[in-house]
């Protein structure tokens, strides 16, 4: 850019102090996101320690645990007092799953794993092309688990069935649930442990995350009532369901089109299908602030390179907005598609029939 105007530090000033502050919870975010890995944050919400016990509980270096400790204090995360540190509280809770259904720290795991990735998201960039899930760190399918767990172990058998109609009394009578996308399988395990009458079978097209769902699966003593298989959404589902849970699946896929038309197929009479997708605007341009800039961030970094290898559009995180959805279910032989009323700042329930 050239230009001859002389800069104006009115101007320059306020835009350098918010591109200083995003920097500064940036900053604050990648270092609880190494905490995370390090244990540092569980070691933490433990008790108060000067950074030699800390270092101890964690088993890691004491030197870079007094830098971690200093860099959160700055941040205002981590209070100190003498020489010894704490999380300033509430934050104890919500680093760690200890917050229930306000519970971020996954979000932590994913943003570290997927700033870990970055060389391979500026390649793809470059050419346009996708990056397989199997090609992205360990951690970021066990990160999209945890995120999403709060949900499914708080809010989704008490706040969540009760608002979907006629679901609660499908799973009471013996209902066949599927979920097609059930990643680490979390959704299931908690409807099976609330419903043990109905029957659950969990696809997903990753064997990894099939790994995680039933290792979960047998911790929580559910393996009885779930089965897990490896399937493809895009091509036909086996059996038919009463109730399918397509949760934070579409957008990510090869086809949602063909996933949502195969599941119709699957679906018995008077069946329901729910389907969570991040809570997004018709409008694009509306999608501001805090939540929005995450939800694009990770759809750049992943949602959108995934789908793209899958062979599908890259419709990103908030591609599928209720407009969207409900014309791609309409298209597919479903009759209506109605948003819950169920409150989440990042997602979005709705039931198609
Ligand atoms: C963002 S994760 C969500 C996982 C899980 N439903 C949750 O909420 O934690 C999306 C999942 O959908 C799976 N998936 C994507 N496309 C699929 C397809 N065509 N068939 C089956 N699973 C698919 C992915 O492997 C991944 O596990």
């Amino acid at each position: 850019m050239t230009t001859t105007e002389p800069l104006d530090p009115e101007v320059l000033l306020p835009a350098a102090g918010k591109l200083g502050e995003d920097l500064g919870a940036y900053s604050a975010t990648i270092m609880c996101a190494i905490g995370n890995r390090l244990g540092l944050t569980d070691a933490l919400a433990a008790g108060p320690a000067t950074p030699a016990e800390l270092a101890g509980r964690a088993g890691i270096d004491e030197r870079y645990t007094l830098e971690w400790l200093r860099c959160l204090v700055a941040a205002g995360y981590v209070d100190r007092d003498g020489t010894a540190y704490r999380w300033h509280p509430p934050y104890d809770l919500l680093l760690t799953d200890a917050a229930g259904p306000f519970a971020m720290g996954g979000l932590y795991d994913l943003v570290g794993a997927l700033a870990a990735n970055i060389n391979e998201v500026v390649e793809a960039a470059r050419g346009g092309h996708g990056i397989a899930q199997s090609d992205y760190p360990p951690d970021v399918p066990a990160g999209i688990a945890r995120i999403n767990a709060p949900i499914y172990d708080h809010a989704l058998v008490d706040e969540w069935m009760p608002q979907a109609d006629g679901v609660v009394e499908a799973l009471q009578s013996g209902a066949a649930v599927a979920e097609v996308g059930c990643g680490a399988g979390r959704a299931l395990i908690a409807l099976a442990r609330s419903y043990p009458d109905a029957t659950y079978t969990g696809y997903d097209v990753f064997a990894p995350a099939l790994e995680l769902a039933r290792t979960n699966a047998a911790a929580a003593r559910v393996s009885e009532l779930i089965t897990f298989e490896q399937l493809d959404g895009t091509g036909a589902l086996p059996g038919r369901h009463d109730v399918v849970l397509l949760f934070d699946v579409l957008h990510d896929s090869g086809d949602a089109a063909a996933i949502l038309a195969n599941v119709r197929s699957a679906l018995n009479d008077g069946g329901r299908v729910l389907i969570m997708e991040p809570r997004s605007q018709d409008d694009p341009a509306a999608n501001l602030g805090p939540v929005a800039t995450t939800l694009y961030a990770t759809s750049l970094a992943y949602c959108l390179p995934v789908s793209l290898a899958a062979g599908g559009p890259g419709l990103g995180t908030c591609g599928l907005p209720e407009a969207a959805l409900r014309d791609l279910c309409l298209a597919a032989g479903f009759t209506t598609l109605d948003q819950t009323p169920v409150f989440h700042p990042a997602q979005a329930l709705y039931i198609a029939r």
